[in-house]
């Protein structure tokens, strides 16, 4: 199989991923953070090891500010949901996934929350000037993807950040398309809250992701339950990362996190970025040589490693089937993101979707727009 499907999940994972998972399982039996014995001390300072690597990736000053959820729609939910109250207005944009667009329209029928969706481009780029005019009293969060999962156009963070300062409103950035894929620096983006998986970019196991909670910010626990600290206070503590960590927490995903940040360290993420990014253009520019094929915004360059496109009016389903058939994996339809494709024009037809990772070669490339080619005339 040729696996093109990155963009859901990273796969293969780093030998590292393996081989910290199992060392949870095997020697860190404990429970983290609720025991003194030797084992529950391990499994404490592997948890404690991987907030360090976050932190040092993401440029954030103190591990503790970083929670660990099951993946980032948890951790885009405790942030949304911490965050507003009645009364409250929200700015976000119209290439987001549905785990910003769900949360947020809950709100909105649950305690009417007020939303602007601003309107991006059929490219899926934004006009910061659309994100001031929006901004009133209200205005409580401003939520962005990083980068969209549909089309893998990057948005401006840099620009959205200095206009949330400039405000002082709390910055939330969706990076579930670009962590571990592009630099990511909370204070010269300041970026509040930043929700990520652990299973893409970061090339950890699934079930495991996180939320940086900027110092400062206090959000309203969504869970509530026992951290290991102040037990004998019935209310939920205040420090983090306790006050948004309650329960035992996933130690053979961290531990398998660990692995893959080590890798991603060594590696350095710019390298990764650059590899992805050479893998991109080159399919790009065979796909946009195909008649009848058309990739969306593909002449956008600043881009992570997920492109788009559809064959004439053919449903995308259909050619992700054929795909499959021939080894390829890809997903195909609208890839719980309907506002993306909305903005792109394809919330009917969906698209076809390759995305690639730090694992994928030039041949990878080569054999899936071969295979394409072949579909395309023998089945269309
Ligand atoms: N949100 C993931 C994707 O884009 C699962 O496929």
């Amino acid at each position: 199989m040729i696996y093109l499907d990155n963009a859901a999940t990273s796969w293969p994972k780093p030998k590292e991923v393996h081989k910290y998972m199992e060392k949870c399982l095997k020697m860190c039996g404990g429970n983290p953070g609720r025991g003194t014995y030797k084992s529950a001390l391990d499994a404490e300072k592997i948890v404690y090891s991987t907030r360090e690597c976050l932190a040092k990736l993401f440029n954030i000053e103190n591990p503790l500010d970083i929670i660990f959820t099951m993946n980032a729609t948890y951790g885009i939910n405790f942030a949304i949901k911490g965050m507003v109250k009645p009364g409250d207005h929200v700015i976000t944009t119209s290439m987001e996934h549905n785990a910003v667009a769900r949360p947020l329209i809950q709100l909105k029928n649950d305690i009417g929350l007020k939303i602007t969706f601003i309107n991006c481009s059929t490219t899926g780029q934004i006009d910061l000037n659309e994100i001031r005019k929006a901004i009133t009293p209200e205005t409580r969060l401003i939520v962005s993807t990083h980068a969209s999962n549909v089309t893998g156009t990057i948005m401006p963070i840099d620009e959205i950040g200095m206009i949330a300062r400039q405000y002082n409103i709390p910055f939330l950035v969706d990076a579930s398309q670009t962590a571990g894929v592009i630099p990511i620096d909370t204070k010269k983006s300041n970026i509040k809250l930043l929700a990520f998986p652990g299973h893409k970019g970061l090339m950890g196991p699934q079930g495991i992701g996180g939320l940086y909670v900027e110092h400062g910010i206090n959000l309203n626990p969504i869970i509530t339950g026992g951290t290991g600290s102040n037990s004998a206070n019935l209310n939920q503590p205040m420090e983090t990362p306790d006050r948004y960590e309650s329960g035992t927490l996933n130690l053979p995903g961290i531990g398998g996190l660990y692995g893959a940040l080590k890798f991603i360290l060594n590696k350095k993420v710019q390298n990764i970025y650059n590899h992805e990014k050479k893998l991109t253009d080159i399919l790009i520019s065979k796909l946009q040589r195909i008649r009848g094929i058309k990739v969306y915004c593909g002449n956008v360059r600043n881009r992570v490693g997920v492109v788009s496109f559809n064959y004439k009016d053919v449903d995308s389903r259909l050619i992700g089937d054929l795909l499959t058939e021939h080894g390829i994996a890809v997903r195909t339809g609208l890839h719980c993101a309907p506002l993306a494709h909305n903005t792109i024009g394809t919330l009917k037809q969906g698209t076809v979707r390759f995305s690639m990772g730090y694992f994928n070669t030039k041949y990878d490339i080569d054999y899936a727009v071969h295979t394409l080619k072949h579909i395309i005339s023998k089945h269309l």
